[in-house]
């Protein structure tokens, strides 16, 4: 059976110092842990947590790549630079991108696909505003965002990992309830199988506001393969006993 991934995203948080005692904290929790573990970094720290990580059951990630290769563009963080970091995955298209950074679903496509030329695995990120929701288009709105990234990338979309992130749970402490999200997640295979034979190695993340107390039951979902963890990544304890839940 495939492994549950449990991925933190760190988002603009951490420091030389913290994140010393947040990775080695992790690192020592998590030696026994059954589920894949990756930490998404802020880009400056890539080069830190690569040794922080080296040796340990943690795998690097960063956060967002560019969707250009090399050039004139200013600020941007390229594929094969993250690679140089042993980067293992990477954030694409999360909702706070989308949002403050004007990311279309044709960027995101593109992104990912310069992430895994790469070889880095992009972890896509879909989710519906509440707006959305409650319009009754949930299901729209995700399948759009997965369709560009499976239109732009093919045969290799079985190589992605996907994160169902509902926007209106993220940093809000409002949850999709376990039933909710493997709704949504059933879909989302349901859109893979259709374009792939391999649909079934695609792990399907949740996140939005997932913590050491609701993990254990949205991870017993059929089609929910591990978590994309925001806050509760940046404590250890609630970071541990979220990967504890996984298998
Ligand atoms: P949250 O963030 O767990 O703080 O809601 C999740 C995310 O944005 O990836």
């Amino acid at each position: 059976m495939k492994k549950q991934l449990i991925a933190g995203n760190w988002k603009m948080n951490g420091s030389s110092q913290s994140n010393v005692a947040l990775v080695s904290a992790l690192a020592a929790g998590a030696a026994n842990a059954q589920c894949q573990i990756a930490v998404c970094v802020p880009a400056p720290y890539l080069g830190q947590v690569q040794s922080l990580v080296a040796g340990t059951r943690i795998d690097l990630g960063a956060q967002d790549v560019s969707q250009h290769e090399s050039g004139a563009f200013t600020g941007e963080v390229s594929a094969t630079m993250l690679r140089e970091f042993s980067t293992r995955y990477c954030l694409v298209g999360h909702s706070e991108r989308r949002q403050y950074h004007g990311e279309t679903d044709a960027v995101v496509a593109v992104k990912a696909q310069r992430a895994l030329a790469a070889g880095i695995t992009p972890i896509v990120c879909v989710g519906e505003t509440l707006a959305e929701r409650e319009a009754g288009r949930t299901e729209e709105v995700v399948k759009r965002q997965l369709a560009a990234v499976i239109h732009t990338n093919g045969h290799c979309i079985s190589e992605i990992v996907v994160a169902y992130e509902p926007v209106w749970a993220i940093g809000t402490g409002k949850t999709a309830s376990p039933e909710e999200a493997q709704q949504v997640h059933a879909v989302l295979r349901a859109q893979l199988q259709a374009a792939t034979a391999h649909a079934d190695r695609v792990l399907i993340l949740y996140g939005g506001s997932m913590n050491a107390a609701n993990a254990a039951q949205l991870l017993s979902q059929q089609d929910i393969d591990g978590g994309l963890v925001g806050g509760a990544s940046l404590k250890a304890a609630d970071f541990l006993t979220i990967i504890a839940a996984a298998r």
